[in-house]
């Protein structure tokens, strides 16, 4: 288990992803309705970056043919995607964000 530094906690505004990568990982991380998610920035569909999509109900929007990813659990809410995208765990402490992207599972 490490988690690894990601950003200062001021630099997430609310509905805002932010773009980083964690050890070659690319990730998408989201403030959002009280908390903050990070969830892999690939979509499941086709190689495109989940942090250019939108925001809302705890979802991220992909904006190239419009899957939604919940940001909890990477599902997809609908089609065209149909696998899931990974989530991964984050800790907020002393002001900065840690994201755990090495899982085992
Ligand atoms: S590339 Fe994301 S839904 Fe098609």
């Amino acid at each position: 288990m490490s988690y690894l530094k990601a950003c200062a906690e001021g630099d997430l505004h609310e509905d805002t992803p932010l773009r980083v990568v964690l050890d070659d990982v690319p990730v998408t991380l989201v403030r959002t309705e009280g908390d903050v998610y990070a969830i892999n920035d690939v979509c499941s569909h086709a190689n495109v970056s989940l942090s250019e999509g939108e925001v809302e109900d705890c979802a991220i929007e992909c904006w190239l043919h419009g899957s939604r990813f919940d940001l909890r659990t990477g599902r997809p809410s609908g089609p065209p995607a149909n696998l899931p995208v990974p989530v991964y765990p984050v800790k907020i402490d002393g002001g900065a964000v840690y994201v755990e992207v090495n899982q085992e599972s």
